[in-house]
């Protein structure tokens, strides 16, 4: 039992935070709301020019980054339960570890491997895969396959237009992801929780598809560790776990890569992992969940609220069968 059912998550680890939270959220509105009065203009309150105000963020500010059309208008989950409340097996199963334990992981310099099907292979620096491109930022919901969410705005780049570079050939039908093995830096590899390193995989269109991100920073600061850094992907209309952190190699495939908890448990987690309200995880219901921060649960919608833009990469598919 890897991944904890939501009924196993206990009400303390969410009601007091959201409790506490509340308060805080009203204070920090109030202030918005005074300070726009004093300037005369409208709040705007959950733009990330506004969190730039936001005491809790803490990361080195990443320059130049433009505010993409890209958002939902949710509510933000505040930048200290996101950089809190952490799936990252590496550093060990409790959401808190990856905060803990991730300081030492060394995430520069930096190195992605780039091998398979494409005609640009090669060990690419950090710099080299980012610094061509323009940084964006989007606001995010984040479906945790354990029934919880969290709307975040990241800071990243089309995956596709990364990819593209490499130029894959037609033979590419996939792409697979890897983090890194580290177990002097991952205190959690020295166990075999998951076969590590961890990996991940997409098919080609999906990868392609504008959605799906690149992400290096969040609420406009460089990602910490416990969040991925220095690169990771962002598939906002699939469960979590398909947004691999820390990625340190990109192979195009002909056939279908294996995935870290489809490998762990086949029957509880397929290679798509889409975000489906009808599709009950064998163990648990996927039809609400509970946003972070918030009281009640609330409905899950259909590729977690992506479905005009996503649903036709699936057409004529059996998402029971391919879950
Ligand atoms: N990437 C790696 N390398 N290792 C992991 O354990 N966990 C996944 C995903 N990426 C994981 C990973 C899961 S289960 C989730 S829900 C998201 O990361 C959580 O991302 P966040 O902590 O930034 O919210």
């Amino acid at each position: 039992m890897l991944i904890k059912r939501p009924d196993d998550i206990q009400p303390s680890e969410i009601t007091p935070r959201s409790v506490f939270r509340d308060r805080r959220r009203f204070m920090r509105d109030t202030a918005g709301l005074a300070a726009a009065m004093l300037g005369g203009t409208l709040l705007g309150s959950r733009t990330a020019s506004a969190l730039a105000t936001d005491k809790d963020a803490r990361g080195p500010r990443i320059e130049g980054v433009v505010e993409s059309s890209y958002r939902v208008d949710d509510e933000l989950t505040p930048y200290s339960d996101i950089t809190s409340y952490n799936n990252f097996y590496e550093f060990g199963t409790d959401k808190r570890d990856p905060a803990l334990y991730g300081g030492d992981f060394t995430p520069r310099p930096w190195t992605v491997k780039v091998l398979g099907e494409c005609e640009k292979p090669g060990e690419y620096d950090y710099e080299d895969v980012v610094k061509p491109h323009r940084l964006e930022e989007r606001i995010y919901r984040l479906r945790c396959v354990e029934a919880w969410s969290m709307v975040i705005p990241w800071v990243g780049i089309p995956l596709a237009d990364v990819l593209r570079r490499f130029a894959p050939t037609s033979r590419a039908r996939y792409v697979a992801f890897r983090t890194v093995f580290r177990p002097d830096e991952m205190r959690g590899q020295h166990r075999p929780i998951l076969d590590w390193p961890y990996v991940e995989g997409l098919r080609i269109d999906e990868a392609m598809h504008p959605l799906s991100l690149l992400t290096v920073g969040l609420y406009g600061e460089v990602l910490p560790n416990q969040n991925g850094a220095p690169i990771r992907l962002v598939v906002p209309w699939k469960y979590g776990f398909k947004s691999i952190k820390s990625i340190a190699a990109i192979e195009f495939t002909e056939k279908q890569p294996p995935t870290s908890w489809n490998r762990a448990a086949p029957r509880e987690y397929g290679f798509y992992s889409n975000v489906n309200p009808e599709v009950s995880h064998p163990r648990w219901s996927q039809r609400r969940e509970r946003r972070i921060g918030e009281l009640f649960k609330r409905d899950t919608l259909m590729f977690n609220g992506y479905a005009d833009q996503v649903a036709d990469l699936y057409a004529g598919m059996d998402l029971k069968a391919s879950y």
